[in-house]
């Protein structure tokens, strides 16, 4: 039975599936014009279930279009997570340009048998951008030999070594595969068992080459679940070289995309030229099956720019909102330098303020302060910066909605990773969401909250002085679904 429905919840510029269960973005692919978004779905209900690849396309990166199915589970399985290419030299020989999905088939029948082999990777190939698709009959491409998770493949052309590259997650590692054709693939070499995060298996990993300063480095984003900074599931990564061969780390520091508890299974679009382009899943497995909205399940986070950023002896990632997004908030208010004081109210200051909207600070000298989002029936988010721990923080313990799951009032805290004293934050907010870039993107947090009447007063805190230098608070132009 659905659950009555929850228009309040739905956000007003960030994907959600009309109706029904979405888990990863997969196959992400730009392409004439049009960036594709496919996406785990299970379109028989709310909660998990036998997998299929939705599809979603936008020509702006802000609105979006719910397409048709694109693979439904067949008789080799349920199609997980993978990833897409443009063949555009017809490698694999299904016509020029194919669009040519590398995803993987999991089947439930073996996985009961008690076997080790119920995930492999197949192809399935579109000849009419992305609208109808035809698996290959050669299917599965790459066999599994016995590695109980074996998934989500992420494929991409290697320029240098002249071959396809695969990135497939093994369990608790990383293995490299190439080829020339998309159907033929050589193991290369395997990453990661003894670094970065454990707390769970590796899942949706993406490799991707990056510039800094004149040199090309190489991201390898490693999703693992459970394991995350704030419990559950999470974005980690990797800066580095890659060979065509095998990936190199820097160092064996573990980095997060994401500090948030909701960001997930985010991965890169292929075929975007410099650009490099992120998008997650906005939930997390340990409550997603129990997120209290009707008739859809999840939403996607916001299209994010990729950039490398040297901080002391460290190579970090940061993530900001792509520029498109900047289209959404073309009225601006803003707030000359001012004193926040104990208690500032900005909603005296702001007429209006709804709850889908962007706000930027900037500040000189960053001091602790939290900024409380609330509503009239005592319920409040707040996110803040914590100077004695050098973090920041948001807190939804009393922000409305919490007891769909042991886990998801709380406290999340994420790293200050910036060292100048200036400090910027830019937080994008739609309806049950709030997207937290930090620093120019150095510390990203995302959070979902669910409140039972709108969070539209807004209210600044400061207990040793901060002085804003500027604030601009800009209301979604968007039609609100
Ligand atoms: C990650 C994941 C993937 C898998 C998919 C199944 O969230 O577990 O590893 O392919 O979801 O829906």
């Amino acid at each position: 039975s659905v659950p009555p429905a929850t228009p309040q919840y739905r956000p007003a510029y960030h994907f959600t599936p009309a109706a029904h269960w979405m888990n990863d973005p997969n196959g992400m692919v730009y392409y004439q014009g049009t960036y594709h978004l496919f996406f785990q779905y299970f379109p028989g209900g709310m909660t998990w279930g036998p997998m299929h690849w939705g599809h979603a396309t936008t020509t702006d990166l802000v609105s979006w279009q719910e397409q048709p199915i694109a693979l439904y589970s067949d008789s080799l399985g349920y199609i997980f997570s993978g990833s897409a290419v443009i063949d555009a030299h017809n490698t694999a020989g299904f016509g020029p340009n194919a669009m040519v999905a590398i995803f993987t088939h999991h089947n439930p029948k073996a996985e009961k048998a008690g076997l080790t082999t119920f995930e492999n990777q197949s192809l399935a190939y579109s000849l009419d951008a992305g609208k109808t698709w035809t698996k290959y009959a050669g299917n599965p491409v790459l066999k599994n030999s016995g590695i109980k998770d074996f998934r989500d493949p992420k494929v991409s052309w290697n320029a240098a070594a002249k071959k396809w590259v695969m990135t497939l997650a093994t369990l608790d590692h990383i293995t490299f595969y190439s080829s020339p054709n998309l159907k033929d693939w050589t193991k290369e070499s395997e990453f990661g068992q003894k670094l970065g995060a454990h707390g769970g298996v590796w899942e949706c990993p993406d490799l991707f080459p990056l510039m800094l300063g004149g040199q090309t480095y190489y991201v390898l984003i490693v999703n693992v679940n459970p394991g995350g900074p704030n419990g559950g599931s999470a974005t980690q990564y990797f800066v580095g070289n890659f060979d065509g061969h095998a990936f190199t780390p820097l160092n064996e520091q573990t980095k997060w995309a994401d500090f948030g508890p909701d960001e997930y299974a985010g991965v890169t679009w292929d075929n975007t030229s410099t650009r490099r382009l992120f998008l997650g899943w906005m939930s997390n497995w340990e409550y997603a099956n129990q997120a209290p909205t009707s008739p859809w399940r999840s939403a996607t986070t916001v299209p994010r720019e990729l950039a490398l950023q040297r901080i002391g002896a460290e190579i970090y990632l940061a993530s900001q909102p792509a520029k498109e997004v900047s289209k959404l908030f073309p009225k601006p208010t803003t707030l000359g330098a001012f004193n926040v004081g104990n208690t500032y109210d900005l909603s005296a200051k702001l007429k209006n303020t709804g709850d889908k909207y962007e706000l930027k600070l900037t500040t000189r000298q960053l001091a602790s302060f939290s900024l409380v989002v609330s509503n009239s029936k005592g319920e409040e988010l707040m996110i803040g910066y914590d100077k004695a721990a050098n973090n920041y923080f948001i807190d939804r313990r009393k922000a409305g909605l919490t007891n769909f799951s042991p886990m998801f009032a709380g406290r999340h805290t994420a790293p200050r990773l910036a060292t100048v004293p200036a400090a910027d934050m830019r937080l994008l907010f739609d309806a049950t969401s709030v997207e937290v870039f930090a620093d120019h993107g150095l510390t990203v947090m995302t959070e979902l909250f669910f409140p039972t009447a709108p969070l539209t007063k807004l209210t600044l805190k400061a207990t040793d002085g901060l002085t804003l230098q500027e604030l601009t608070y800009s209301k979604v132009t968007v039609a609100t679904k």
